[in-house]
This record gives C-alpha cells, sequence and structure tokens, in this order.
C-alpha cells in the first residue's frame, strides 16, 4: 500500500447498508425491479475516492438485505460523463430498442459535457438513453443520443421516467434549476414539454436536483400525487436535503395543494434518493446517505458513500390534518431483528433506564423502538470507552425531535459536521412512537410512525456499548425494546 492511501476504516462500514466495495458512490441512479431483482445503479467514480468523471455502478438484491456489486453499467462517452437518472421495463418494446417482441430495460440519464462546461458554455447537460438485453448486466448507449437536447438551460438534469397508462405514454419529470419540467413520450425518444412546476414554489435555498413523481393513496382513500425535488443546499438542517409536494397530476400538469414546504428527512444525510420503478404496490425509495455539504471529507476508506435503509412511503395525516409523507422502513428490514436482549412493557419511566447490558450483545448495529400514550422529553445518550458521545431524543417544550453529534467520535470532517440537527413533531396528541436503526457509522430516526425522519452519519471510534435513557419527568411507556440487528453479510 502507498502511503498516500488512507488507512482503512472497515469499523465504519455498514452492516446493511449497500456501501460500494470501494470508491467514490453518490445518488442512487435507475431503480428498477425486474425479474424478482431489485437493481440499484448509483453515480460511481471506479478510480477514486472522490466525485469525478461519472459513471453508473450497479448492485443487485433480491430481498434488499443482501447487495451484490456488479460491473459497471456506463462509462463517460463523447457525449459526457453520466450523470444522474432512472431505468424502466420498456415492456411493449416502444423504444424499439429492443428485437421484436422482447421487453428491453432502458435507462434514461444525463450526458454532462465537461468540455462544453470548460468552454463556459451553459448548455452542457442534455438526457440520452441506453437500453439493456440480459437482465441489466450490460449496457448500451443509444446511438439517437442525445434524445433530449439542451434548450439553453445550465441546469437540465436527472430525468425519472414513469409510464402513464392512462395516456399510454410515457412521462420524464427533469430537473430545469429553479424548477421541474415534464415532458412526454410515446417511445421514450421522441420528447414533448408538457408543462413546468415550482418556480417560487417550495424551498429554493439550492438548485433542484433528481425528481421522483408517483400516486399514493391518501387516508380519505383519494390517489394523490407526491413530487419529490431534492435541493443542494437550502435542507432544513443545513446542505443538501430533499423536499415534497402533494397535489394532483393530470398526466399534464402537477398542481400542488398548497405552497408549504413539507422535507422527507430532516437529518443531514439522505439526499437525491427516489423510488424504484416496477414496484407497483408500494413506494420504495432509498437515498444517498451524505451532503454535499462534506461529501468528499468523509473519514471512510476505502469506499466513500453509502445508501439509506430502503424505505416505503406512504401519506398520512398529520398536524392539523395536512397531508404529510410518512417514511417507513421496508418491512424486509425486520427480518434482521434478532429476539429482543431488552423489552418492557407497560410500566412508568421515572428517570432513568440504564441500557448498557443490553447494548453489550449488539456490536453496535441495534434497534431501539418505544411508544408511549404520552410522550414526554426525553434523552437517550449512547457513548463508548473512547469518550464518544450520541444524543438523541425529545423536546417537549419546542416539540422537537433532535440529535447531537457534536462528541459522537471524529467530527473534524468539515466545519458544519459537529452539530446538533433537529425535526419538528408533525402529529397532534400526545402518544408518540420512535423506531432507531444502528449500523455502523449511522442512526436512521423515524419518530411518529415516520412522519418525522433524521438519518444522521456519525463516525464513533468503537461501537456504542453505554446507553442511558433519561426522561425529564415520568414517562408512562407501552412498550420498549432493544434488538440486535444482524450483519447479513
Ligand atoms: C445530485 C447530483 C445530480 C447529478 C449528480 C452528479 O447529487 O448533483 O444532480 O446528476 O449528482 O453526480
Amino acid at each position: 500500500m502507498s502511503d498516500t492511501q488512507p488507512t482503512p476504516t472497515p469499523q465504519w462500514r455498514p452492516a446493511w447498508h449497500f456501501t460500494p466495495a470501494a470508491q467514490w458512490m453518490n445518488d442512487p441512479n435507475g431503480l428498477v425491479f425486474h425479474d424478482g431483482v431489485y437493481h440499484l445503479f448509483f453515480q460511481y467514480h471506479p478510480y477514486s475516492s472522490v466525485w469525478g468523471p461519472m459513471h453508473w455502478g450497479h448492485a443487485t438484491s433480491t430481498d434488499l438485505l443482501h447487495w451484490q456489486e456488479q460491473p459497471v453499467a456506463l462509462a463517460p462517452d463523447a457525449l459526457g460523463m453520466i450523470f444522474s437518472g432512472s431505468a424502466v421495463v420498456d415492456h411493449d418494446n416502444r423504444s424499439g430498442l429492443g428485437p421484436p417482441g422482447s421487453a428491453p430495460l432502458v435507462a434514461a440519464f444525463t450526458h454532462h459535457d465537461m468540455a462544453a462546461e470548460r468552454a463556459g458554455s451553459i448548455r452542457r447537460q442534455s438526457q440520452s438513453l441506453a437500453f439493456s438485453l440480459d437482465r441489466g448486466l450490460s449496457w448500451t448507449p443509444c446511438a439517437a443520443n442525445p434524445v433530449l437536447p439542451n434548450p439553453g438551460r445550465r441546469d437540465f438534469r436527472d430525468p425519472k421516467l414513469r409510464w402513464l397508462p392512462e395516456r399510454q405514454c410515457w412521462l420524464m419529470a427533469l430537473a430545469c434549476g429553479d424548477r421541474i419540467g415534464f415532458y412526454s413520450a410515446p417511445d421514450l425518444s421522441t420528447w414533448t414539454l408538457e408543462s413546468e412546476f415550482g418556480a417560487g414554489q417550495g424551498a429554493q435555498g439550492g438548485v433542484w436536483e433528481c425528481p421522483d413523481l408517483f400516486p399514493l393513496t391518501a387516508p380519505d382513500g383519494r390517489t394523490r400525487w407526491v413530487l419529490l425535488v431534492s435541493l443542494t443546499p437550502g435542507g432544513p438542517n443545513g446542505g443538501s436535503a430533499t423536499q415534497y409536494f402533494v397535489g394532483d397530476f393530470d398526466g399534464h400538469r402537477f398542481v400542488p395543494e398548497d405552497t408549504q414546504v413539507r422535507w422527507l428527512d430532516f437529518g443531514p444525510d439522505n439526499y437525491a434518493g427516489v423510488t424504484w420503478s416496477g414496484v407497483e404496490d408500494r413506494a420504495l425509495f432509498i437515498g444517498w446517505m451524505s451532503n454535499w455539504q462534506y461529501a468528499t471529507q468523509v473519514p471512510t476508506a476505502p469506499w466513500r458513500g453509502a445508501m439509506t435503509l430502503p424505505r416505503e412511503l406512504v401519506l398520512r395525516t398529520g398536524l392539523g390534518g395536512q397531508l404529510l409523507l410518512a417514511s417507513r422502513p421496508a418491512r424486509e428490514l425486520q427480518a434482521l431483528a434478532q429476539a429482543p436482549l431488552l423489552e418492557l412493557g407497560v410500566q412508568r419511566l421515572d428517570t432513568t433506564l440504564d441500557l448498557s447490558a443490553a447494548l453489550a450483545g449488539t456490536d453496535g448495529c441495534f434497534l431501539l423502538t418505544l411508544s408511549t400514550p404520552a410522550l414526554q422529553g426525553f434523552t437517550l445518550s449512547l457513548g463508548n470507552e473512547r469518550g464518544d458521545r450520541l444524543h438523541l431524543g425529545y423536546d417537549a417544550q419546542a416539540q422537537r425531535w433532535w440529535i447531537d453529534r457534536r462528541a459522537s467520535g471524529e467530527v473534524d470532517v468539515h466545519r458544519s459536521f459537529a452539530a446538533q440537527h433537529s425535526a419538528p413533531r408533525l402529529v397532534d396528541g400526545g402518544a408518540g412512537d420512535l423506531a432507531l436503526w444502528f449500523d455502523h457509522g449511522v442512526v436512521e430516526l423515524f419518530a411518529d410512525d415516520g412522519l418525522s425522519v433524521m438519518t444522521s452519519l456519525h463516525f464513533n471510534r468503537q461501537p456504542w456499548c453505554q446507553g442511558v435513557l433519561q426522561a425529564e419527568v415520568p414517562m408512562a411507556l407501552d412498550s420498549l425494546r432493544l434488538q440486535a440487528l444482524r450483519d447479513p453479510r
């Protein structure tokens, strides 16, 4: 090993979150379920652990727990780097990219032309296609690329495809600076601009990226359309984050129900997430677990970049009767949870509950769930023998969930890293619940049935083996459970 190579950090390799074996990864791309296989493509630099000429890396899974890395799917070509995009099964071969009667996999992605950028041109991003006839293993860029040339917009990227059965055409949602463009095509190649949404709407603190539009059934039984839009910077806790809009879509135009800003995840480390194509019974989502503020300085080696746990997105009624998007860990993940190391039923938590004995059986990968009929302020403090501390909890006065990683270990990542982050409580009423999913180097907090979500990286120098739950005032518990999470590798 040469002197310049950083020391490997296996202690921060998540056990059940996807990471590439080595090198740089950002956004999830081309999420498609096909023939029983979940495909996860991703922004990838095969030759460096910092961002550079983007390729599409590739991983597959049949259960969302075990991921197998596959050969690189797409590499930069004469038209440029391969930026983010999506993939679909072209069931009736409308693209004509497969032989008659076949159903090719088709990917739509952004070509980013570095030469044009260096020459000062704003016409540097255009949309292109590639197809696969061997179940996603190898990909051929389309000879007619780009299929959607740049119309004179500096930011013009991240196509997300969806089949519209009512109109018998394809829809492409595209990030265009401060708005989303909706394009339609019968064949994935001849794109017509239908409408644009977003100028002056929602959070506008940074450039809009990686859109996704999908229908969900609301609690009132009616269908609504959810539009995800990532932006960086401008997130609720600084840097990168994903907002969403709830509204209607008539096949041409998206109309939001209101102009309120809503966040999919309030934590600092969930970005550019989108949903799987080809999964009909649920909106299955995954995000990139990092933040452009410090992504290139994250102290892991030989890889840099991880995905969130796969999540199911559902519409729920929250505070003041508004329709909100809730995130729940995909049900498959329950298979990782071992027999409880600690289980409490209905009782009163007077002050302090020591979790250390239970944590000793976990290697730092665990699921802690609690539910209460009357949520009160409390703090959970985790520690280890190196003196690292991670605190999180609920602030009853501010009515906010929070995570404080200021003393969580290696925090010298970037000046914005050592911080406390918080999320508003988004339900009325006293009952509350919390699920904390811990893997090496990360916690994902799902509160109030997934309405307040926070994803937060941390680089603790030893696994969490000490834990104390401290209630500010006596708190009624319905249940509390701590379970080790199995390493599926
Ligand atoms: C989002 C993003 C996308 C772009 C890609 C480049 O993180 O900036 O807009 O396509 O990353 O790697």
